[in-house]
C-alpha cells in the first residue's frame, strides 16, 4: 500500500511492471512539468512551501509535511486499494465483477468522462495563476500552492487512466489536456465554469468552497463506477478534496468574521463606510456567492439527460454515495421532481429518475452548500448582527438547462428582460464591486501578518501556530 518514491514517477500500482506504460508516463512527465513551469502559480519556482505529501494511500498516509520547491513535488499515481470481490453496484450490470479492463462498448464514453474531469484539473491550476502575487498571508499562501500541486496530481491520475486502459486515442487525449487553456478563446477547457477568472481571494475561496464542491459529487458518482480502475482513481482524490473545501469554507469564514468585527466595532453595517474601513461588506460577499454558486450549478447540465440514464444505466457513473442508498438502483420504474418555467411561474414536474441523475447530483451538492452557508451564518449570529446569508433560486443565472431562456430572481421570481435589466445589479458582483475586492488585494509575506480584510485563522496548518514561516522566499 506505501508508494514507491525511488521511482521517476511515485506511485502505488507497480508502474515498474509495465514497461511500455512506464516509458509513455515518462514521456507526457517533461511536458506536464513544462505545463507547470509556464501556466502553474507565477513567479513561485524559488520558493519554499510546506506542503503534505501522500506518502501511503492509508488513512493517516498524510502525516508527511515538508518545505518543498513545488517543480520538486512528486506528482504520481495513486489509487486506493482494491476490494476483493468489488462488483457493479447499480444498473443493468449490477451483480457482474467490477470491470478490470475498460468494457469495448463503453470506450468513447468512459474515455470522455476522464477527459471532462481531467480537464477541470489544470483548468483550475490556470485559473489561480495570478493569486500568489497577492496573498493575505504566508499561511494563505501556502494553502492555495497545496490545492495548486493537488490539482495537478488529480490530472495524473486521470491521465494515467486515459494511457493505461485506452491506447492511443489516450495518450492523444492526455496531451490535448496540456495544449487547452482556462479562458482561451480558441482552445478554452471544455466546462464553462472552468474558463471563467478566478481575479481575486474572495472568488478564489467561493470557488474553493463550490466549484471544488462540484469536484467532490462528480468524483464521488464516479467512485461508485463499475470501472474499478477510476473508481479507485476518484476514491483517492476525494481524500485530497476535503482540503479544499475546507479552504474555500474557512477562508470566506475569517472575511465574514472580520467583516462582523469591523461592523461591532464601528457600529455600521454601511457598506460604504465598511469599504472605507477595507472590509468586505457582507452584501458584496452574497454577490459573489450568487454568481459561484450559479456558475458551478451549470456543470450538473441539463435537468432531463439521456446521457445521464445511460451512465447509470450502463454501470459508469453511480448516484452520490450509491451503495448506501436502499432502492433497485436500477431505477426502471421511480420518479424525481424537476422544475420548469410555465408562463411566469416555475412549476415542479415528476420524471423518470433515470434520466434526471443530473439534477439529483445538484441537489445532493446544494445541500452541501447549503450546510456550509448555514456554518457561515453562524458567525454573524454570534457577533449579534442580523445578516444571514442564503443561496439564490436554482433558476438564478443559468445558462445551462430549463432555466436559460429565462431571467429568474434569487427569490425565484420569473422576471421580464427589463426587470432583470434593471436589477440583477444587485444580486451578481458588477464593475465597481470587483474593482473594489481588487483593490484589497495587496501581498502580505510576513509570517504572522495578515491583510486587514481577513481574520486570523485558528489555527494553523498540521499544528503548527498561525506565525509560522509556511513559505520560504529564501
Ligand atoms: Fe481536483
Ligand atoms: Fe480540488
Amino acid at each position: 500500500m506505501s508508494i514507491n518514491y525511488s521511482e521517476r514517477i511515485p506511485n502505488n500500482v507497480n508502474l515498474g511492471s509495465n514497461k511500455t506504460l512506464q516509458r509513455a508516463l515518462e514521456h507526457w512527465q517533461p511536458a506536464f512539468q513544462e505545463w507547470w513551469k509556464e501556466m502553474g502559480p507565477e513567479n513561485s519556482t524559488a520558493l519554499e512551501v510546506y506542503l503534505r505529501t501522500a506518502v501511503s494511500v492509508a488513512p493517516d498516509g498524510w502525516a508527511h509535511y515538508d518545505y518543498v520547491r513545488m517543480p520538486d513535488y512528486r506528482w504520481g499515481i495513486f489509487l486506493t486499494p482494491a476490494e476483493a470481490g468489488r462488483q457493479v453496484n447499480f444498473g443493468a450490470h449490477m451483480g457482474d465483477a467490477a470491470w478490470q479492463e475498460v468494457p469495448g462498448e463503453y470506450r468513447s464514453t468512459l474515455r470522455r468522462i476522464i477527459v471532462t474531469q481531467g480537464d477541470t484539473e489544470p483548468a483550475s491550476v490556470e485559473q489561480q495563476r495570478h493569486l500568489g502575487l497577492t496573498c493575505p498571508s504566508l499561511y494563505d499562501l501556502r494553502n492555495i500552492f497545496q490545492v495548486n500541486v493537488e490539482e495537478g496530481r488529480h490530472l495524473w491520475a486521470m491521465v494515467y487512466l486515459l494511457h493505461a486502459y485506452f491506447g492511443r486515442d489516450g495518450r492523444e487525449e492526455a496531451e490535448a489536456l496540456l495544449e487547452r487553456r482556462s479562458g482561451d478563446s480558441d482552445n478554452p477547457r471544455i466546462l464553462s465554469a472552468f474558463n471563467e477568472k478566478t481575479p481575486d481571494w474572495l472568488s478564489f475561496f467561493m470557488f474553493t468552497f463550490i466549484t471544488d464542491r462540484d469536484g467532490k459529487f462528480q468524483l464521488a458518482a464516479l467512485a461508485e463506477s463499475g470501472f474499478d480502475p477510476l473508481s479507485r482513481t476518484c476514491r483517492f482524490m476525494l481524500t485530497e478534496e476535503a482540503h479544499h473545501l475546507f479552504v474555500g469554507e474557512s477562508g470566506i469564514g475569517r472575511i465574514i468574521q472580520r467583516t462582523c468585527e469591523m461592523m461591532n466595532q464601528h457600529k455600521t453595517d454601511d457598506p460604504a463606510k465598511l469599504r472605507a474601513l477595507g472590509v468586505i461588506d457582507l452584501p458584496t460577499i452574497q454577490k459573489y456567492l450568487n454568481f459561484h454558486f450559479s456558475v458551478t450549478s451549470d456543470l450538473y447540465g441539463n435537468e432531463v439527460s439521456s446521457n445521464a440514464a445511460s451512465f447509470y444505466t450502463n454501470g459508469l457513473k453511480g448516484r452520490f454515495d450509491e451503495t448506501k442508498l436502499a432502492d433497485d438502483h436500477k431505477l426502471d420504474t421511480g420518479e424525481y421532481p424537476v422544475m420548469e418555467v410555465v408562463g411566469d411561474n416555475i412549476v415542479t414536474k415528476q420524471v423518470s429518475a433515470l434520466t434526471a441523475l443530473n439534477e439529483r447530483l445538484r441537489d445532493d451538492w446544494v445541500k452541501d452548500v447549503n450546510a456550509g452557508v448555514s456554518r457561515w451564518n453562524k458567525i454573524p449570529e454570534k457577533a449579534g448582527i442580523p445578516f444571514r446569508f442564503k443561496l439564490p433560486h436554482k433558476g438564478f443565472n443559468r445558462r445551462i438547462g430549463a432555466f436559460t431562456e429565462h431571467h429568474i430572481s434569487p427569490q425565484g421570481q420569473v422576471l421580464s428582460e427589463a426587470t432583470w435589466t434593471n436589477q440583477h445589479k444587485q444580486w451578481l458582483p458588477i464593475e465597481d464591486d470587483q474593482a473594489y475586492v481588487r483593490s484589497l488585494m495587496g501581498r502580505v509575506t510576513e509570517p504572522g501578518k495578515y491583510a486587514n480584510w481577513i481574520a486570523v485563522p485558528a489555527r494553523g496548518i498540521n499544528n503548527q501556530p498561525v506565525n509560522f514561516e509556511y513559505v520560504r522566499f529564501s
